[in-house]
């Protein structure tokens, strides 16, 4: 059995001190990050470059020593990889190509060619499973399906996700569709990532939490236990993290629903909560909010020891509620380590 602390709290194991890592910690926050990107020329080209998506990889992990590792990529080079239009506009965030009928249905790609695009990527976890330190976790990660629907229906990010709630009412044979291609290209992408050396996966379903009801069931659930499923079929033992973001009182059971071994919580919940709701069925990460990292002082110190000391008695892996942002302090983050390590 391995002694890397964040597969342990996904074991279930209770830790005098828990793990730690962050969101979005290879970032624009900082600068040698923004120094490598500008080597790649651009964000995407950074994410198909094996050797610079792996250094942007490690270089929080020099600067800071997380216990985890997350590999640098996006969320929608998936739907890049099924045959969407993808760019990025600085400043202002992700474009893609839009499905709103069944011809733009009928033009993606089946989920079993995905791989061509996406090899690079793969690429990039061997190339960390090289360079790694030996006691730090290497995560993979996937949007759910959910998450990346709404970017490619509305072609953008949306701040109420509107276009695609429009085609889920209005359409729901073409939605239901473009859920199942993502349900089975994101099993394929992260049964991938596993074999090439992911030792965790995650699942962002980041906008969770505009899905009410029985839609929450039907369209984050249900994918989740889905791909969750899967992928524990084809990998035994290979740990998964889920992160229905904004679930609210929906994060109580997600676990056992959907089979997934830690639900990661944003900031809207209290840590409090979540150790007496969410921790009874295992791991809980989070869930400092990322404002702290551009704040700092003594209240990012106070917080971060009270979700500690709130989610210290079960499984916890440390982490933000949500990424860190462009604008945060470099050292802000060492101070939060300092706190959880004590
Ligand atoms: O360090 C890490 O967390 C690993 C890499 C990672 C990125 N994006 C790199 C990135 C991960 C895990 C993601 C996930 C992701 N991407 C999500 C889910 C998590 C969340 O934040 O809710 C979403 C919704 C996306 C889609 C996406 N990618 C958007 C909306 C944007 C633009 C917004 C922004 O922050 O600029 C991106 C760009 C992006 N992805 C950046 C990074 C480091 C910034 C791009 C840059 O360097 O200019």
């Amino acid at each position: 059995m391995t002694d890397k602390t964040i597969l342990k709290a996904l074991r279930g194991e209770v830790q005098s001190t828990p793990p730690i890592w962050m969101m979005r910690q290879a970032g624009r926050y900082l600068p040698e990050y923004r120094a490598t990107r500008a080597k790649a020329g651009d964000f995407l080209s950074l994410c198909y470059n094996p050797e610079l998506a792996a250094e942007v990889t490690l270089q929080p992990i020099r600067r800071y020593g997380f216990d985890g590792a997350i590999l640098f990529a996006d969320i929608l080079l998936l739907p890049q990889a099924l045959g969407a239009d993808l760019w990025f506009v600085t400043g202002e965030g992700p474009r893609l190509s839009t499905v709103t009928s069944q011809a733009d249905f009928d033009a993606l790609k089946p989920s079993s060619d995905v791989h061509e695009v996406l090899s690079p990527i793969y690429d990039t976890i061997r190339i960390l499973k090289q360079e790694l330190p030996k006691v730090t976790t290497l995560i993979g990660f996937a949007g759910a399906p959910w998450t990346v629907a709404t970017y490619m229906v509305a072609g953008r990010g949306t701040p109420d996700q509107g276009p695609a709630h429009a085609l889920k009412d209005e359409n729901r044979a073409v939605f239901s569709a473009l859920i199942d291609l993502l349900t089975e290209g994101t099993i394929e992408y992260l049964s991938r990532q596993i074999e090439a050396g992911a030792e965790v996966v995650k699942l962002f379903d980041s906008w969770a939490g505009s899905l009410k009801g029985q839609d929450f069931d039907d369209f984050a659930l249900k994918p989740a236990q889905k791909i969750i499923t899967a992928l524990k079929a084809r990998h035994p033992g290979v740990p998964v993290i889920a992160f229905p973001r904004e679930a609210g009182n929906r994060y109580v059971g997600f676990a056992k629903a959907t089979g997934a071994d830690c639900v990661a919580i944003d900031n809207s919940v209290s840590a409090q909560w979540a150790a007496d709701h969410v921790q009874v069925d295992g791991c809980v990460q989070g869930n400092l909010a990322s404002r702290h990292m551009v704040t700092g002082g003594q209240a990012l110190v106070d917080e971060t020891r009270a979700i500690v000391q709130a989610l210290g008695k079960g499984p916890h892996i440390f982490n933000l509620g949500h990424g860190i942002t462009p604008d945060a302090d470099p050292d802000n983050v060492q101070r939060m380590i300092d706190a959880v390590r004590g």
